[in-house]
């Protein structure tokens, strides 16, 4: 198993003080190559998060088309997220819809790996930390 490369933040970098939040418990060592996990956030946003290729990325953990968990789907070499109920296929880096029936793109984090720790934020979040949708 590869580990996830280090983001760009040192050790002792305040993550929050750019938007950036804990994914829960998770640590980049526990997701190899291909896994995805379902993560919950201390606001109750629950997101994917999955290794592909050794880096790591996050969606919302709810299909645009009928809010199936994509944590529950699979993810494939070519960076494919594949919905398991329907088969609706997103880009696992932009969210962009590859294959329907989903219409929609699904909402990405931009993800940071900190003392091995993961981190993430919404990835509309602005320089000082604010998200540009409500
Ligand atoms: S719920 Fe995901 S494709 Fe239908």
């Amino acid at each position: 198993m590869s580990a996830p490369t280090e983001g760009l933040v040192r050790a002792g970098d305040a993550g929050a003080a750019d938007g950036f939040v804990r994914a829960g418990d998770l640590r980049a060592a526990d997701l190899a190559p291909g896994e995805l996990r379902a993560v919950t956030l201390a606001d109750g946003e629950r997101l994917c998060i999955g290794n592909h290729a050794g880096e790591l990325f996050a969606v919302h953990d709810v299909c645009p088309h009928a809010e199936f968990p994509l944590s529950e789907g699979a993810l494939y070499a070519n960076g494919e997220l594949e919905c398991c109920f329907h088969g609706a296929k997103f880009d696992c880096r932009s969210g962009a819809v590859l294959r329907g029936p989903a219409e929609d793109p699904v909402a990405t984090w931009e993800v940071r790996v900190m003392d091995g720790a993961v981190w993430v934020r919404p990835a509309d979040t602005t320089a000082d930390g604010e998200r540009e949708r409500a």
